[in-house]
């Protein structure tokens, strides 16, 4: 007999070809979101559910997860969806998909960084509302990527890979992590944020979303960056503080900012949509066909693994 697995939301049809022949499989057909009293309901005779970020996993929905549940495989790198003690308190393992959306999350920092020093937004509205009157020398000027200091909050994998990829770009790296990494030598390890923010003329956040860095970038540590500094967040938009970030720009501290994630998604604070200076996506990280059937067979890994009475590889503890 196949194991049960619900699968929450629509994924790439690849990943559903591969999981029909090990699983018996119950898909969302409609790729609605489900409520958490709709998720268990759902998950009900299951053995396992491969959820996605937009899942709440809470302690009450974990609560409600039928007995016969024994593993929840994310299919992303960040489980702050998933209360993954409440989850181990009910013996229910809890896996993620790292490794394979760095590379596409990189980019779209740096796409972030891009479009935000260089006054993207603005220049595709003036195109699109035909408001572009003409080339003009003073017109338009954004600040260069090239020689700046790019602070990096964070530097995991993505942070490695975002530094990566901005040493081409010519800037000069600079992080704040719980530690100092190896084979980060050309970078400058900050012990504290308060000094990688001084030292930032772009900031970039690529940290997990935990009670630790939940508000970490608010009034008091935005205050700490140069003026005109640039600040992307790629990582959760519970990181920022969006009166606080909304403020600084607004007065002139901050120069612009690029976010593709922010708190209580897809319904944004509307104030965003007003700021000419913010370049905005809408949580396209791993948002490549490429990536997302990595990051399916990634969690399918993890399954299969577990089905086979062996220990997945991606284990959150
Ligand atoms: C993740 O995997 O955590 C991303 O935010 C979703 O792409």
């Amino acid at each position: 007999m196949k194991p049960k697995l619900l699968i929450t939301r629509r994924l790439p049809e690849e990943v559903i070809s591969r999981a029909r022949q090990t699983y018996d499989l119950t898909e969302n057909e409609n790729d609605t979101i489900w409520d958490q009293a709709t998720l268990a309901s759902n998950a009900q005779d299951h053995d396992a559910i491969l959820a996605t970020v937009t899942d709440r996993l809470d302690h009450k929905t974990i609560a409600q997860l039928p007995t016969s549940i024994r593993i929840i495989a994310s299919f992303s790198v960040g489980t702050d969806h998933i209360d993954v003690k409440a989850a181990q308190e009910r013996n229910i393992l809890v896996t993620n998909t790292p490794d394979v959306l760095t590379d596409a999350t990189a980019e779209i920092a740096l796409l972030l960084m891009l479009g935000a020093a260089r006054g993207a937004a603005a220049g595709m509205f003036a195109i699109r509302e035909n408001t572009w009157a003409n080339w003009a020398p003073t017109g338009m000027l954004g600040m260069s990527l090239a020689g700046k200091r790019l602070g990096i909050l964070g530097m995991g994998r993505i942070g490695q890979a975002v530094a990566y990829r901005a040493r081409s770009f010519g800037m000069t790296i600079h992080y704040h992590n719980r530690h100092k990494i190896a084979g980060q030598e050309n970078s400058q390890f900050h012990v504290t944020l308060d000094s990688l923010l001084a030292h930032s003329d772009i900031l970039s956040i690529n940290c997990a979303s935990t009670p630790q860095t939940r508000g970490l970038i608010n009034a008091r540590t935005l205050a700490l960056l140069p003026k005109g500094a640039i600040v992307v967040n790629t990582a959760r938009g519970d990181i920022v503080d969006d009166d606080a970030l909304i403020s600084a720009l607004g007065q002139g501290h901050l120069g612009a900012i690029g976010l593709d994630v922010f708190n209580n998604e897809p319904r944004i604070d509307p104030r965003y949509r007003k700021l000419p200076n913010a370049f905005l996506l809408p949580h396209l990280g791993s948002a490549t066909s490429e990536t997302r059937n990595a990051m399916g067979f990634r969690a399918l890994d993890n399954l299969d693994q577990f089905f086979a009475g062996q220990s997945p590889c991606d284990i959150v503890k």
